[in-house]
């Protein structure tokens, strides 16, 4: 605060009158803190004489909305900025004030120039002179207008949140943390629960909790430290039925003392369709277990059916056949039956096309290959064949970390390996596949990937692409996943991948078993 600075006389003043300006520059001081003060507190004090003659603080000008140089106080200047229906009671607390002295307090508005209305708590005092008459009042103006604005907010929060709490069609209620008994309980809660609000608030959260899952004070506590949201607890209602219920908790200032709101949501009914669906893709996993092992049975029955059976009938007919050939060409044989040995020669030819037809038969119905040399020589025969049959560069790459995979990782990885190439004939357009079987992160990973058109990524998370929902079956039996993304620049590339430790437990499995 800048003090007042002393004249400049070009004289040294005597010590009396140093002492004068130095008292007049402390008062000033203490006038401008108390201005301050005044300020701060949103307090103005006032002076009346009986006279009429009216002295304001700063303060009170800025309460009023005027100022010292634009506004002179008088009896009337000041009663035509107290609201029209406040200014009779300020009026008649000034004469009781005159006549009686003593202090009064008492609340008015005060009408700003600019229309704007202040909430005022005025004080009056009057003082009595030597003869006892009362010469002049004193008195404070406190704007307490933002303190009433606050106020009825808070009162309009509360009966909001009141209305929000009674009306909610969600069960709710407010409880004591430390006692965990309700002290409030919304129409929802009474309805949904089964027992009447008294007897509701004469409980404990305990009573609701079914007693297979009543948590300790301590749980409670620590579910409340966590601020847990959406923990879902099983309640049992008053006619001894269970419900899941989902848990918003929060805590909060209850009349006076610490409490927690809990929001419960009734989940009863989506756990139950959750539940549902998960059993039934369970049940929809086994069954297609059972058809693909059931399919690799077949497949394996009737290639050893085709395999045995066709093959030791036609090495039978070949037998003859070399029987009749040789007999044909001993000589002697008239020379119109020249004609039949040509037959059997032609007709054994046939039979040695049949074999290896049915042999080749046997071995897609069931790839021999991975019952006797394992995965690697059964992939290098499909990629052979697949090159062969489309005229495409398939390349095969096995890392030397795979391990031993026990058969049915291996014989599912084979199928996934198939199918994808598959695809890749009749979906692709490829120029280039490349097969790989590697180690990476712990996981053996198959990957089928083509330069082709590409795949679109709403068909590979539809559930109606079968030969896709086949592949991840079949990693799912292992414990793997498959996942079908775009390769770049362009094409597919299909990834089987199962877990080394799932392998590791698949293979103890088949030892244990006799
Ligand atoms: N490598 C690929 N490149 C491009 N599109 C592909 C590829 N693989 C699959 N697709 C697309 O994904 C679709 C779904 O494949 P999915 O194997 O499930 O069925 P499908 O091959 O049409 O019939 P199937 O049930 O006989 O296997 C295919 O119809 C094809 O449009
Ligand atoms: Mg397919």
């Amino acid at each position: 605060m800048p003090r007042r600075s002393r004249p400049k006389t070009g004289r040294t003043p005597s010590p009396a009158a140093a002492a004068r300006l130095d008292a007049a520059d402390v008062l000033l001081d203490k006038q401008r803190l108390l201005s301050e003060a005044q300020r701060i507190a949103h307090v103005g004090s006032w002076r009346q004489g009986r006279g009429g003659r009216i002295v304001w603080s700063d303060e009170m000008y800025r309460i009023h909305g005027v100022t010292p140089q634009g506004f002179t106080p008088s009896s009337e200047s000041v009663q035509a900025l107290i609201h029209p229906q406040d200014r009779t009671i300020f009026c008649e607390q000034l004469d009781m004030a005159f006549a009686g002295g003593g202090v009064a307090d008492f609340e008015l508005r005060v009408v700003r120039p600019d229309g704007s209305e202040r909430q005022i708590v005025a004080r009056t005092e009057g003082a009595a002179d030597t003869a006892g008459l009362i010469g002049h009042l004193t008195g404070t103006f406190q704007d307490i207008t933002e303190r009433r604005e606050a106020e009825a907010a808070v009162r309009e929060a509360a009966a909001r949140y009141r209305q929000l709490f009674e009306t909610n069609p969600h069960p709710m209620w407010i409880y004591d943390p430390g006692t965990l008994r309700f002290l409030a309980v919304n129409d929802a809660a009474v309805g949904r629960y089964g027992y009447p609000r008294a007897e509701f608030l004469g409980m404990t959260l305990n009573d609701l909790h079914a007693s297979e899952a009543v948590p300790s004070l301590s749980d409670v506590v620590k579910a409340m430290d966590e601020q847990q949201a959406g923990a879902a607890w099983r309640h049992r209602l008053k006619d001894g039925r269970l419900i899941d219920m989902e848990i918003i908790a929060q805590t909060i200032d209850f009349e006076g003392r610490p409490a927690r709101v809990v929001l419960a949501h009734d989940v009863t009914e989506r756990r139950r369709a959750a539940q549902d669906v998960l059993d039934s893709r369970e049940a929809l996993r086994a069954l297609v277990q059972r058809l693909h092992s059931a399919q690799a049975q077949e497949r394996a029955r009737v290639a050893r059916h085709v395999h045995d059976e066709l093959g030791q009938l036609l090495t039978g007919l070949k037998l003859d056949l070399r029987w009749l050939e040789r007999r044909l060409s001993e000589p002697g044989l008239p020379v119109a039956m020249y004609g039949l040995l040509d037959h059997a020669v032609g007709a054994s030819g046939v039979v040695d096309e049949i074999l290896a037809a049915v042999q080749r038969l046997a071995a897609e119905l069931r790839p021999g290959a991975l019952d006797h040399l394992g995965l690697a020589a059964a992939l290098a025969q499909k990629v052979r064949r697949f090159q062969q049959r489309n005229d495409v560069p398939c390349t095969l790459a096995i890392a030397d970390a795979v391990p031993v995979l026990p058969p049915t990782v291996a014989d599912e990885l084979f199928y996934i390996c198939q199918e994808a190439l598959t695809n890749v004939t009749r979906h692709a357009r490829a120029t280039r596949v490349q097969v790989r079987l590697d180690v990476h992160d712990g996981e053996v990973r198959l990957e089928v990937e083509d330069d082709g058109i590409g795949i679109d990524p709403d068909v590979v998370s539809s559930q109606r692409s079968l030969g896709l929902l086949g592949m991840r079956e079949r990693a799912l039996q292992c414990g793997g996943t498959v996942t079908v993304n775009a390769a770049q620049p362009h094409g597919t590339i299909v990834v089987a991948a199962v877990p080394v430790q799932q392998v590791q437990q698949v293979q103890q499995v088949q030892q244990v078993r006799p």
